[in-house]
């Protein structure tokens, strides 16, 4: 089955922006909201980045005009999926809003029609299963912006066959993304498995050790590789999309996440990070505002428990064989922006002393800490 025409259901922050990345490569795109509003100001934003590529000469006026021809708007859900052969929902992160969807979409598309769920942190296979095509269900994770970055990891559920994974695979490719495969629906699939902890782990940091946050950013970013801090990619990322991916995450699984209640509190006070003017740090409202971090400041915090914390649920995916270190690094490298692999870094730190950190981490903490036999493994 070749795949031509494509409907994205939502219009919001990822939806104009996956439906962009299609059309740019040739795909008939229909863009699907529930009101005419919202698609306006999605054409808006697509037709705003499609100038500015052009003003800065990646492509020219009628290419263009090509691709924005080639979206088409529209509320009516039958006619938005009358012809389509891979429906990308980018609904809401609402499980019972995204069931609804779903349950619209069955009783008006054809049998063909693949579904792709851009959900962050809902589990594939419990979406796949309330719809009447498990067998055609299939995870799509586009980053923020995804007319930018360039990882898409693609997540199939308990019942996807394999040629709708390679046909998803093949699709993310065929839009100038990178694919990795998450071989199993596991909880905030690779790079929030990692990322999101870590966070997480950065405030339990600040506690134990009395080092400050830029200390800790500083060492992230100069010893262990970050483009940016943890705690200042944290406020990039919104910590309102932080505390939800927790409360999904950890509502799944106790192990995945130990959660810092300094999280809680900076969402509840509504501070959400760059875009509300202040999270962990505070932002004057500048574009493209980076805090002072230095290699001075690097020096004073040791990031052996961050490294361990993001290797030991690295290890946990090779464990269970929803990846391998390979793709994992790429996932990192493509979805976080680091600049080196955390294996060879934590090479370089020496990964007995990363495990015996963990271990006495273990011994006061808990179980969140224990080591992954992977990581055991990786010792000598
Ligand atoms: N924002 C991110 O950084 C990010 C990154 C990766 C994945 N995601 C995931 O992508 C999905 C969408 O997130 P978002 O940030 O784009 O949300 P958003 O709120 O910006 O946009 C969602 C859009 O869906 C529309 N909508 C609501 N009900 C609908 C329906 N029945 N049919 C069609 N459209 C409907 C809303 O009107 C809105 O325009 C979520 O599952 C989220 O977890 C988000």
């Amino acid at each position: 089955m070749a795949i031509k025409n494509i409907t994205v259901l939502g219009s919001g922050i990822m939806g104009h922006g996956i439906a962009q990345v299609a059309a740019m490569h040739g795909y008939n795109v229909i863009l699907r909201d529930i009101e005419q509003q919202f698609l306006d100001k999605a054409m808006e934003k697509i037709k705003w980045s499609l100038d500015k590529l052009v003003s800065k000469q990646k492509i020219s006026e009628e290419e263009s005009q090509k691709i924005f021809s080639r979206i088409t708007p529209k509320i009516d859900l039958g006619e938005a999926l009358r012809n389509c052969d891979l429906m990308i929902e980018a609904v809401p992160e609402v499980m019972d809003l995204k069931k609804k969807v779903y349950a619209e979409a069955d009783a008006v598309a054809n049998n063909n029609t693949i579904y792709a769920s851009n959900t962050s942190t809902l589990p594939i296979t419990e979406i796949a299963n309330i719809t009447n095509r498990p067998d055609k269900f299939i995870g799509i994770h586009f980053f923020n912006p995804p007319q930018l970055m360039k990882l898409v990891e693609v997540i199939p559920g308990q019942k996807t066959p394999r040629d709708i994974v390679e046909l998803t695979m093949s699709f993310v490719k065929s839009v100038s993304k990178e694919p990795v495969l998450c071989k199993k629906d596991v909880v905030g699939f690779i790079v929030n498995r990692i990322f999101i902890p870590l966070v997480h782990e950065a405030a339990w940091a600040m506690d134990r050790t009395k080092a400050s946050m830029t200390e800790i950013d500083s060492a992230m970013k100069f010893t262990l590789n970050f483009p940016m801090g943890i705690f200042e990619l944290a406020d990039f990322t919104g910590l309102d999309v932080i505390h939800k991916a927790t409360i999904e995450m950890y509502s799944r699984d106790k192990k995945v996440i130990n959660p810092h209640p300094l999280i809680q509190k900076l969402f509840d006070q509504k501070k959400l990070g760059q875009k509300t003017g202040s999270g962990f740090y505070e932002y004057t409202g500048e574009k493209y505002e980076r805090v002072n971090l230095t290699e001075e400041l690097a020096k004073k915090f040791d990031p052996t428990q961050m490294l361990g914390t993001m290797l030991n649920n690295a290890a946990w995916l090779v464990t269970n064989q929803a990846s391998d270190v390979t793709e994992i690094e790429k996932a990192l490298n493509l979805g976080m922006g680091l600049r080196k692999p955390i294996f060879e870094t934590a090479k370089e730190l020496g990964m007995a002393k990363i495990v015996k950190e963990l271990q006495s981490l273990a011994n006061i903490y808990g179980k969140f800490y224990e080591p992954d036999p992977y990581l055991l493994s990786t010792q000598n």
